[in-house]
């Protein structure tokens, strides 16, 4: 059986939730502390064993293919300044992994970017990693997802339970039979209405598929949203092949939208040594101003 070695990162979303600052910046590089959160995302792939990954772009990314580039004037400038541990966090993302890049023309929805990265994948298991969530895992959530695969022979896709009342942001599944963490499953729908949601379990954007996703994404038509759906896809080879979802463990941030950008923010500075101090004088010294009011 074939390893999952290569991964696609679409990153050629709009950004809509965090314009204006999204208007000439790319949504993956605004930062959680110092990092952009596509490092993350990639940090993730790489402690999963992924070797090979393609991120799809599209207009206006520009600063993605940068930040994982070598920058000759600025490691110069802080060679001479002898600031070595800034040089080492600027050359760190360029030395992690060979990364290539492919752009969406036009935005026809994630179902399409996935396929955008068809020529690259070939005949091989790959995985798929969406950068609104940032996952923290003693295990990294795609390795076990990777487990499951190498477990199942089969694609698996990332599940989460979220709130009855947002299931109308995500995919969702219709659960048949459950073993330990894994699930077989009847439907994947995508953003069905609240009171229609089988389930609440929610696809995280955490994915690995069999090479076979590529036939159905390649004749795929729009669904929700008027989109080309990778939920859509899904659903269609569950049909003849066996698709599980898997609830992984771990704590999931969801750096999508403008609160859990927030929170992500504030658990993260919390973790570091550096921060975490000044941080909660900060903190306790807001609740108290709100509290009166
Ligand atoms: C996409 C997928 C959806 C998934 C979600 C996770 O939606 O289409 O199935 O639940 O990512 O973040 P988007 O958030 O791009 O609308």
């Amino acid at each position: 059986m074939k390893k999952v070695k290569k991964a696609i990162i679409p990153a050629a979303g709009l950004g809509t939730r965090f314009l204006p600052a999204t208007k000439a910046m790319p949504k993956e590089m605004l930062p959680i502390l110092d990092k952009p959160t596509i490092q993350y995302i990639v940090e993730e792939a790489i402690e999963s064993g992924i070797e090979d990954i393609i991120i799809v772009t599209g207009k206006g990314k520009r600063a993605i293919e940068d930040h994982f580039d070598s920058a000759y004037e600025l490691e110069q400038t802080l060679i001479s300044k002898e600031k070595f541990d800034l040089l080492k966090k600027v050359q760190e993302p360029s030395k992690l992994v060979d990364i290539h890049y492919i752009r969406q023309k036009e935005p026809k929805g994630l179902g399409h970017a996935v396929w955008c990265a068809r020529n690259f994948i070939g005949n091989e298991p790959f995985a798929v990693l969406l950068g609104d969530d940032i996952v923290q895992a003693e295990t990294p959530c795609l390795k076990q997802l990777i487990n499951e695969y190498d477990r199942t022979h089969s694609s698996v896709i990332g599940v989460k339970r979220v709130p009855d009342n947002e299931t109308n942001r995500y995919g969702i599944i219709d659960p048949i039979e459950q073993q330990g963490r894994s699930f077989q499953v009847k439907n994947f729908v995508e953003k069905p209405e609240i009171e229609k949601a089988p389930s609440n379990l929610a696809i995280i954007g955490r994915y690995v598929f069999t090479p076979d996703i590529f036939m159905f994404l390649d004749k795929q038509e729009v669904g929700a949203g008027g989109e080309i759906q990778l939920t859509d896809s899904i659903q269609n080879l569950n049909k003849i092949q066996r698709v599980f979802a898997y609830e992984f463990e771990g704590n999931r941030y969801d750096v999508g939208e403008k609160l859990g950008f927030i929170e992500t923010t504030i658990e993260f500075a919390l973790k570091n040594k550096d921060l975490k101090e000044n941080l909660l004088k900060f903190l306790k010294s807001k609740i108290e101003e709100h509290e009166h009011f």
